[in-house]
Parts: C-alpha cells; sequence; structure tokens
C-alpha cells in the first residue's frame, strides 16, 4: 500500500544519483525552470552504484527517496541511469509521488543513425538490465548496438580527476570508432562532464547524445499536467547534500554548471 503525500507547487523538486553525475541532469533543469527550488542528494558514500546487484540498487534507491520524502519534495528525479533502470518500477510502485528517470537515449541515436551501428557507453548494472534489454530489442534487427561498460570513470569524476579519463575512454570508445558508429549515446549521468575529452578522441562527424535535455523537457511537461510547476520564485537556496569526502568537488562541478544561489553540506543518509 501506498503512503498518501501531500505535495505542493512550491515544494522542492528532489534528484538523486550515485554521487555528483546526476548534476548533469539537475544543470538543465535549473536553466529550464528558474522558479524551482532545488534540492540534490549525491550518494558518493556509495558509488559506483553500477557495480552493485539490483538488490541494492534499490534498497539504495528507497533510502535516497525517503531522505528527500522526508525533506518535503513534490518530484522525485532519479539522476541515475543505473537507479532508473534498476529501481524506477519498483519506487513508483512504493510512493506516491512522480518519479522521472533517465534512461540511455537508443531511441533518437537510433532514428540519427545513417550507418545504422550506435555506440553505449553506460554502466555494467545498466547494460545488463531487463530495461536496457527491453528498450535496445525493437532496434537490434535492424541496428548494430556497440554497449561498452565505461568501468573505473565514475570514480575518477566523483575525485574531479576529469583530466585523468583520457587513456580509459580512448580504450573505451576504440571498439565503437571500430564499428564505424555514427552516434555515442551516454548512458550514465557522470559521463557528460567527460564530453570535452571525448570530442578530442572521436572524428567531429560522430554525434554524441544524452538525456539530460529531454529529463528536463519531461520534467517540465509533468510538473505542468500535474499543476506542481512552482508559482512563485523560490526563497531558498537550492540546497546540496553530499555523503562523501567529496564538497570541495561538489562546488567545483556547481560553478562549472554555472549554478549559482546554493548550499553545500556534507551529510550522513
Ligand atoms: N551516474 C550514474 C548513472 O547514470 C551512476 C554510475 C555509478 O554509480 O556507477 O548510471
Amino acid at each position: 500500500m501506498q503512503n498518501q503525500i501531500q505535495t505542493y507547487p512550491n515544494y522542492p523538486i528532489g534528484f538523486f544519483d550515485s554521487g555528483l553525475g546526476g548534476l548533469t541532469v539537475l544543470a538543465e533543469i535549473y536553466h529550464l525552470l528558474p522558479n524551482e527550488h532545488l534540492i540534490y542528494l549525491a550518494d558518493s558514500k556509495n558509488a559506483p552504484y553500477g557495480e552493485k546487484s539490483k538488490k541494492e540498487i534499490i534498497a539504495l534507491s528507497i533510502k535516497n527517496t525517503e531522505k528527500l520524502l522526508a525533506l518535503n519534495c513534490k518530484i522525485i528525479v532519479v539522476a541515475c541511469n543505473t537507479a532508473t533502470t534498476n529501481a524506477i518500477q519498483l519506487l513508483r510502485e512504493k510512493f506516491n509521488v512522480p518519479f522521472i528517470g533517465i534512461e540511455p537515449a537508443i531511441k533518437p541515436a537510433a532514428l540519427k543513425s545513417v550507418t545504422k551501428k550506435i555506440g553505449v557507453l553506460a554502466t555494467k548494472g545498466t547494460l545488463s538490465s531487463d530495461l536496457f534489454a527491453k528498450t535496445t530489442e525493437n532496434y537490434r534487427p535492424t541496428h548494430t548496438i556497440v554497449e561498452v561498460e565505461g568501468n573505473g570513470l565514475v570514480e575518477l569524476v566523483e575525485q574531479g580527476k576529469i583530466n585523468k579519463t583520457e587513456d580509459l575512454l580512448r580504450q573505451y570508445l576504440k571498439p565503437m570508432l571500430k564499428q564505424n558508429v555514427d552516434n555515442i549515446v551516454l548512458g550514465c549521468t557522470h559521463y557528460p562532464m567527460l564530453i570535452p575529452i571525448i570530442k578530442k578522441l572521436i572524428p567531429p562527424n560522430i554525434t554524441i547524445i544524452d538525456a539530460g535535455e529531454a529529463v528536463a523537457k519531461q520534467t517540465k511537461n509533468i510538473l505542468t499536467q500535474q499543476q506542481l510547476l512552482a508559482t512563485q520564485i523560490h526563497t531558498e537556496k537550492h540546497q546540496f547534500f553530499t555523503n562523501g569526502n567529496n564538497k570541495e568537488v561538489l562546488e567545483v562541478f556547481l560553478k562549472k554548471l554555472l549554478i549559482t544561489d546554493c548550499s553545500v553540506q556534507q551529510l550522513d543518509f
């Protein structure tokens, strides 16, 4: 049975990710919906989710959702492909609030692809999920989908060591380039932080696809449909919580993403 949860338009939008990657999704919503008050949980203590079992990912997703609901969030953005593909169905069954998820943008990549060959860089947890299998099923007869696990990338991003990802990326992009893909889907919210490096490693005719902007539009649509769009500009600062030792890295990323007007705290949750 679901608990009844009261939500109001001027309550905050809640986000969670295994760490700092979901900031790339939050940034899209921050710029699209400037009236909204945003609360972000970086579960960095438990990153990476991509190496965990479905059961563990579900338990962590429930814990994060409960924390965001305790902070009065009106809608939850699961700003993590791994948590979305493994846990969103259960979250929707368990909690009576709207959830927005993010998953690898296979459809737009497949539709755009001229070579009918697309690459997907994502975590092991995402690539092995039932939802990913279902999403890709329709395109397998007509397209070659080159799936590569981005092992080790999340850890480097969490430490703010973006420049140290180049060797791993070169290795992960190699099979995609070999197969002549013309679209590469970034299936993990940490990876858009690596776009400048990825661009150096691939020919300019390859399109990089990330679902962040589509998620922001979907969030706006759902808030509009449910009459939950903020009716006044937020008065409180946006709040960012991390349970890892990476408060400074979080602050650097917020600056890079042009997110101001915020408070950052280390908190155990
Ligand atoms: N940012 C995540 C995702 O989108 C999580 C990666 C991880 O923790 O392994 O998949």
